[in-house]
């Protein structure tokens, strides 16, 4: 009688499996690597409490992330905070202190009119007599008042607190907001930043640390400035980054997706952070599509790949996941890609957990 190898017979259920696991519309062949990939706390675990305040940061940690993500504007006196907006109105009480109602004032933020309240109106001193608030209206406004608005510094304390305390080295993935707008005004964020990072000894390619960007200008100054990894963020395809809108450069993120662009980036960083739709594209009835080139041609140009942003909600979630947050992870994850950004890190790190000690 004919007899199957057994060599044969197990690769025939390994392709099974592998294709009893697709139930997604758009998800192709997996690619996944025996390295995990990383799980980095968007905002902190902003999914739960407010985002950017050091009880999002702890609770991510507590989570299981392996670097949390502070996104830092400037305050009038040059001191680094972790805001995601200059603008502070939605994600504070500072309309609620009729001592500061006189700064509320109008300005021009990378190209668009903005009426609020800015950080770069404000002394650390000040800014620290506010309270955080959560920003989205369909999550708990339970914490609101209670939580101050963090340092840089305070945040990078913490990540070692809870290195020493848990044993795992916790990083911290600053993002650099608005760095052209900010120059501007003479607050550079760079030299700041790299003061805080030699400081804290945050000096070497291999330090847990990694240093993001939606503007290009502002991560080449940072390369010769100090050698730590470097991430490019892309937002989505048809939009720019400011300070090609300031030059006059007409090139838009999708532009700098070509496996010729990439090597571009490649000269100055280290890693890639686009947008999730420019790695799993959605139609405009929200259906996936097949995942484009983009993290295999990231990766042949050296390049690691960490997208944005990973959150439980349905609004956020395509309709080919029917509703399971852990299937987008799946799909990302078996794409090869090398780090997610999320909202709600006990999710990623189950996903995690549950498609990793599954192939191994
Ligand atoms: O930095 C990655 C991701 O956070 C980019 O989006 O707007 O949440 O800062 P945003
Ligand atoms: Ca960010």
């Amino acid at each position: 009688m004919f007899r199957v190898p057994k060599s044969v017979m197990l690769a025939a259920i390994a392709f099974i499996v592998i294709l009893l696991l697709q139930p997604h519309r758009g998800v192709t062949t997996p690619i996944m690597t025996d390295q995990p990939p990383l799980v980095i706390g968007h905002r902190g675990a902003s999914g739960y409490r407010p985002e950017h305040t050091l009880a999002a940061y702890e609770l991510a940690i507590q989570m299981g992330v392996d670097y949390i993500e502070p996104d830092i504007v400037s305050t009038k006196d040059g001191e680094l905070i972790a805001r995601h907006e200059n603008d502070i109105a939605e994600t504070t009480d500072v309309s609620e202190h009729p001592e500061f109602s006189d700064r509320k004032t109008t300005k021009m933020i990378d190209g668009k009119e903005v009426t609020s309240w800015f950080t770069e109106d404000f002394t650390l001193a000040e800014i620290k007599t506010l309270r955080a608030k959560e920003r989205l209206p369909f999550r708990s406004s339970a914490y609101n008042g209670q939580f101050e608005i963090p340092t840089l510094q305070e945040v990078i304390d913490l990540a070692k607190q809870k290195t020493a305390q848990t044993g795992r080295t916790i990083g911290i993935y600053p993002e650099t907001k608005h760095p052209t707008y900010f120059d501007s005004i003479n607050l550079s964020l760079s030299e700041p930043l790299v003061a805080i990072f030699k400081k804290n000894g945050y000096t070497s390619s291999s330090s847990s640390v990694f240093i993001q960007s939606f503007e290009v200008e502002n991560l080449k100054q940072l390369n010769q400035m100090i050698d730590v990894p470097l991430v490019q963020l892309l937002d989505a395809a048809d939009m720019q980054p400011y300070d090609f809108v300031v030059k006059g450069d007409s090139r838009t993120y999708a532009d700098l997706t070509t496996p010729t662009e990439l090597a571009k980036i490649a000269e100055y960083a280290d890693g890639l952070g686009p947008y999730k739709r420019l790695i799993v594209p959605v139609g405009e009835d929200k259906r996936l599509k097949a995942p484009t080139a983009l993290i295999n041609d990231a990766h042949t140009a050296g390049l690691k790949v960490h997208t944005w942003t990973f959150r439980n909600e349905n609004q956020y979630l395509a309709p080919d996941y029917n509703g399971s947050s852990q299937a987008e992870y799946e799909q990302f994850f078996k794409l090869g890609i090398d780090g997610v950004f999320s909202d709600f890190p006990d999710t990623a790190v189950n996903a995690r957990n549950q498609i990793f000690s599954s192939s191994t």
